[in-house]
């Protein structure tokens, strides 16, 4: 897929004609793409869908967004699609995909399991399967204009360290992968075709063979991939923080590692003896702008949401702002070389938080400068004590929890 950026200027102009089609909408980043499309982009109509029951989803919001979830609503945009999307049709009844087919003009495909947890067999059916049927069923959309789908810049976690950029790396026969996978539920030793995906987390192979199935499969489909590094709490929408608990990996950890610390040691590669190696983490109100902005420029093709758009920051700061919460007795973090000792728990869960890519954001640095309801300038935004001061919120909650037992 090579990229293609076009120009058209006016946000506000162009939102006000889309009708979307969000998933994963009671999510981190498809909550925060709600309230940006239903308040400040007032888009014409946006198809949610929502799994369960509109109760259940008006009950997820009403934790996440308590506030903001009233006046999304009150503009009468915003209309639920009750589906599960490991369903076929996504589970959706027919009268509704029709009205979709007829008048959905963006899909944004937010939701996604996104368990590290889930064995490879699990995720490709929960997450790669279904997103081939959305893609499938969006064929039949009459006036649809773009297909976002959200990736993970982590999808290529097979490369080696250095710079990732935004394209589509070719590895063999994707069909052939999935339907081993599928049939055997494992990157099994004795298939070279997928040797390369081998210690790769399930969760990330998932994201890069359906990458690649995609554009493959859906030749004509207006793609749009947008690949978030790690998505960590908003700078300012809905609200400052604002991150569902279990969405922002970094504050997940940051609350473990405060809670339990262990040895506290890392492996890190010989180029960063310190801990110096970006562990990239962008904003979830970026992350919603970045791909807005791609949608209105019209842009096709693999883009990048990371710290190259925000303000890289290093293993080393992450846990110079857990340090100052945890327990005075517990190990101070360390950092080797030498693979055969052994990491703490946390390090061997987290497994890319020692390594050192560096995503390349080309398709959105033109962007950058662009100011109004999608801007990602920073103005006097000070990430450093912004991210310092999201972990004396997390020690307070903590805190907080033990305080009322
Ligand atoms: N969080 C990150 O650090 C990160 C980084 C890179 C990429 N991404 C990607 O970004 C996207 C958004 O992630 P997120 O952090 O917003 O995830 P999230 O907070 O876990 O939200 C996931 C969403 O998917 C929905 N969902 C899950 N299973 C579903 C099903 N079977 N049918 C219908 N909806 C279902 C969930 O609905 P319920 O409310 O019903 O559970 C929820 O709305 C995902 O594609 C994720 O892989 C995330």
């Amino acid at each position: 897929m090579s990229l293609v950026v076009q120009r058209t200027p006016d946000a506000s102009t162009f939102f006000r004609g889309q009708t979307i089609f969000l998933t994963g909408g009671t999510g981190c980043l498809g909550g925060c793409l709600l309230f940006k499309l239903a308040l400040k982009l007032d888009a014409r109509k946006i198809f949610v869908l929502v799994r369960g029951s509109a109760a259940q989803a008006m009950a997820s919001w009403a934790r996440t967004m308590p506030i903001e979830i009233e006046p999304v609503f009150a503009t009468g945009k915003v209309h639920l699609v009750v589906g599960d999307f490991t369903k076929g049709d996504f589970g959706i009844e027919p009268a509704t995909l029709a009205e979709l087919a007829e008048q959905v003009t963006l899909v944004v495909h937010a939701a996604a399991s996104i368990s590290l947890k889930a064995p490879l067999r699990t995720t490709i059916a929960n997450n790669c399967i279904p997103t081939l049927q959305l893609a499938k069923l969006s064929t039949t959309f009459t006036k649809l204009s773009c297909f976002a789908y959200i990736s993970s810049a982590y999808a290529n976690s097979f490369l080696p360290d250095g710079v990732v950029e935004e394209k589509i790396y070719e590895m063999g026969d994707a069909e052939k992968e999935v339907s081993d996978i599928l049939e055997t539920g494992s990157v099994s030793r004795g298939m070279a075709h997928l040797s390369h995906l081998e210690g790769v987390a399930p969760y990330y192979v998932g994201k890069h063979l359906t990458e690649r199935l995609l554009p493959s499969r859906y030749p004509h489909l207006p793609i749009l991939i947008v690949r978030p590094t790690i998505i960590g709490p908003a700078i300012s929408q809905p609200y400052p923080y604002y991150g569902p608990s279990g969405s922002c990996p970094i504050s997940t950890y940051m609350r473990g590692y405060m809670k339990a610390p262990d040895s506290g040691i890392f492996h890190v590669s010989p180029y960063h003896p310190m801990g110096t190696n970006i562990l990239d983490e962008i904003p979830v109100d970026l992350v919603a702008n970045i791909l807005l902005l791609h949608l209105l420029h019209g842009t096709r093709g693999i883009v990048h949401a990371g710290a190259q758009s925000y303000v890289p920051r290093t293993l080393s700061h992450i846990h110079a702002d857990i340090r100052a919460f945890c327990p005075s007795e517990s190990a101070p973090f360390t950092y080797v070389t030498d693979m055969t000792i052994e990491q703490g728990k946390y390090a061997r869960f987290w497994k890319l938080f020692g390594r050192d890519w560096h995503f390349s954001n080309k398709a959105t640095k033109p962007l950058l400068a662009v100011m109004g309801p999608l801007s990602v300038a920073l103005e006097d935004h000070d990430a450093a004590s912004f991210m310092r001061n999201r972990a004396r919120i997390i020690a307070e909650a903590i805190l907080k929890s033990k305080t009322k037992l």
